[in-house]
Formats: structure tokens, sequence, C-alpha cells
């Protein structure tokens, strides 16, 4: 039987734990809670424990539960934490690694996985403050779910509603299934994410609208199957994905170098948006009132083909192409172009740069595959998943 240990925090979506905690129990989790004091307001004690048929825990300071560690106790006795509703609050202070009651004391000493589903109003969502706890917990392994869309209990409508108890539960099965087998164990993969940035003065750049989702999850999904990751990022504010090796650059020259000093490698992933062209950049910053100023564009190292034509080129060498019309038919001819393996193009016309999904087409020899949209995070676990194949196949 697994043991679900569930925080239940200070949110008015906590009257749905009470739902959450009877479908674990119908499905044969035993289920024990933690209650912040806030949660208090919103849920009674009395109606976890009666439904989870066990004691509810509410404080760091039972002489009793103490005495034999109780905080140490309930992590060592659980297979996975689950915080829901996780209040904005809560997750501020597990960012933090505070430790100042029994729900953040408990996570902070707990070496078992944490799975947390948000609840709180659009605007508290949608802070930065929230967005960088969520990108930093899930740098540090904690999976976050994310929140509904919908009416509010605050009548505002938005992100920001605990997702409903069986998604809750279907995460909770998820995230206890047996990890993926090690399969890229041994491989070192290269990966590039992320825009450039070409300056033109020291204040002023060229870029692109690269956001980097795409290519640090590929990066996190291929460390997860046990590969050795290097991630050359262009200037990006991601968190680094845990157990990524990440080496920073600026424009495309400087990534390129990067790339050649990472090699060897057995695959290389190249989704960075590099820059074409850069400017020969003024040493000083340009001023309004002189003549207006003539960009003249040089081209840019391209880094796929070099690796391409490399001795050290990778036994796998994948590029990316964003394309805004006919994606198909330009991958196709990149593919041949560049002698890459395979390219995986997406079709940037619409909200993919930044956004939290992605439909992509995958071109190898063998022809062209066209996946269903998904989570950018679902892409990069099917594209790991290929990259392996193709390795074993291969070796
Ligand atoms: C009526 C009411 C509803 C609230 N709902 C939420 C909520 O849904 N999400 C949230 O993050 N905070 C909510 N708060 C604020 C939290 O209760 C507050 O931040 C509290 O300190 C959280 O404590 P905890 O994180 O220890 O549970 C609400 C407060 C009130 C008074």
């Amino acid at each position: 039987m697994k043991r679900i240990l569930l925080i239940v925090g200070g949110g008015i979506a906590a009257y749905k734990a009470a739902e959450l905690i009877r479908l674990l129990k119908t499905r044969g989790y035993a289920v024990r809670c933690v209650m912040t004091e806030a949660a208090h307001h919103f849920v009674t004690p009395m109606t976890l424990a009666a439904l989870s048929e066990d004691k509810v825990y509410t404080t760091l300071w039972d002489l009793k539960d103490e005495a034999e560690m109780g905080h140490i106790q309930l992590s060592r006795e659980a297979d996975l934490i689950v915080v829901a509703p996780a209040t904005a609050d809560l997750m501020a202070r597990m960012t933090a690694g505070l430790a100042n009651d029994l729900a953040t004391t408990l996570l902070l000493a707990t070496d078992k996985p944490v799975l947390v589903a948000p609840a709180m109003n659009v605007r508290m969502w949608g802070h930065a403050a929230t967005a960088r706890n969520v990108a930093q917990l899930r740098a540090d392994g904690v999976t976050v779910m994310t929140p509904d869309e919908g009416i509010m209990a605050c009548g505002e409508y938005g992100p920001g509603r605990l997702p409903e108890p069986p998604a809750i539960v279907a995460a909770i099965e998820a995230t206890l299934a047996p990890a993926p087998p090690k399969r890229l164990a041994g491989r070192h993969v290269l990966v590039t994410a992320g825009p450039t940035h070409e300056p033109i003065d020291p204040v002023r750049y060229i870029a692109n609208r690269s956001s980097g989702k795409q290519g640090f999850a590929i990066a996190a999904a291929l460390a997860r199957l046990g590969a050795r990751v290097t991630l050359v990022a262009g200037p990006v504010m991601l968190p680094t994905p845990h157990g990524v090796d990440r080496i920073d650059v600026e424009t495309a020259r400087e990534m390129a170098d990067a790339v050649d000093r990472v090699l060897p490698a057995d695959a290389a992933v190249m989704v960075a948006a590099v820059a074409d062209w850069h400017v020969e950049p003024s040493q000083q910053k340009i001023k309004k009132g002189d003549a207006t100023p003539t960009l003249t564009l040089a081209e840019n190292p391209d880094i796929l083909a070099t690796l391409a034509r490399s001795p050290h080129r990778p036994r796998l060498l994948i590029g990316f192409a964003a394309e805004t019309e006919r994606v198909i038919e330009h991958a196709v001819a990149k593919r041949v172009r560049k002698t890459a393996d395979w390219i995986v193009a997406n079709d940037v016309s619409g909200d993919v740069m930044g956004g939290a999904d992605n439909s992509v087409h995958l071109v190898t020899e063998a022809g062209v595959e066209s996946w269903e949209r998904l989570p950018k995070d679902a892409v990069a676990a099917r594209l790991a998943e290929r990259i392996a194949d193709a390795l074993e196949a291969a070796s």
C-alpha cells in the first residue's frame, strides 16, 4: 500500500482536500494529513481525520509527537508528499527553504518526492514572485502542477484554480510510477537553448523571441534518462534543470566556441535560435543626434552545419527549425542542406515562442512524423526516448 502525506495549505480550495482524500482512499492509498495553521480557517481537522482514518498533524510543538521526532517520522513513513492546496505563501516558504511550521519543516527534512498542486487568486499566480518560486521549485526537483483556469472563489477568471482532485490523483500516480530506466547512462549529450544577443553598442542588441523553454525541457528530460547533459544557453531567465551542466553565452560566436569546447558528445540537440547575423558593435553608445546609423550585418558561424562537418560530429545530430510557413518543406530541405540526422520543425507563427505547448514535426531519413500539440515537457520526454532508441540502435 502506498502512503501519501498530504499537506493542506490555507486557501479556499482546502475543502477540495476532503474529496482528494476520499478518492485516494478508494484507490487503496493510506493518507495522513498535515494542516497549516491557516488551513484550520477553511476546513476542520475532524473532517480530514474522519476521511483519512488517521490522526491529523497540525503543529511542530506537540510534546508527545516531537518526543519521537514527529516531523522526521512523518516524511520517513511516506512514499510521496503532496501539497494540496499549495498557497502562494507555502510555495514561497518552500522555495526559500524556510522551516517555521510543521509543514515546511518536514518538507525541508524530507528526501521523498514532492508533488505540489497550487491554488490561488489569478494575480497571485501571475505575480513575478510566484512565477520565480514555481520555476525554482521545479529546478529543485519538485513536481509543480499547473493550476486550472476558470471562475475563482473571489469572482475573478483565470488560471489559479486547484486542479480537480481526479487530476491530482493522476499526477500522484504518475509521480509514484517507477522512474524511467536510465537508458542514456554513460552518454554525453549537448543541448543548445534560448536566443542569442548580438550587440549593436554597449546598451543595445539584436535578439529574437526564443524563451529557451523547449531546450531546457529537453536537457531535463535527457538528464532524467541518465545522460550527462551540457546545456549551452543563450540569455534566458530560466533555472538550470536538475543534474544539468550549464554554460551561459550571449552571442552566436560565443555559442559556437562553447559548443566546440564541450565536444565530444554522443548526441547534440541544437534547439537554440541562433542569430544568423551580427554587426560590428560600436564601442560607445550610438547617440540619437548623430546621423541615423546603418547596421551592416555580417554572417554568424552556422553552428549546426559546422558541427555536421566536424571530426567530432556526434553520432546523432539534431537541429531545430522554427518556421512560419511551409514548415515541413523547409525542414526537409534543411535536414539535407545541413546534413543533420534529424530536424525537429515547429511552426512559430502562433504562440509557441514563450508558450507552454509545442506542436512539432520530426523529420528523419525515414520521413516526417507530425506529433500532436503537447506541453513542451512532453515533447522533450518523447524526444529523449527517441534519442535513446537511436543511440541504442547505433551501438
Ligand atoms: C478567505 C481567504 C482565502 C484565501 N485563499 C487563498 C488561496 O486560495 N491561495 C493562497 O495562496 N492564499 C489564500 N489566502 C491567503 C492565505 O490564507 C495566507 O497567505 C496564509 O498565510 C497561508 O498560510 P499557509 O501557507 O501556511 O497555509 C486566503 C486568505 C483568506 C482570508
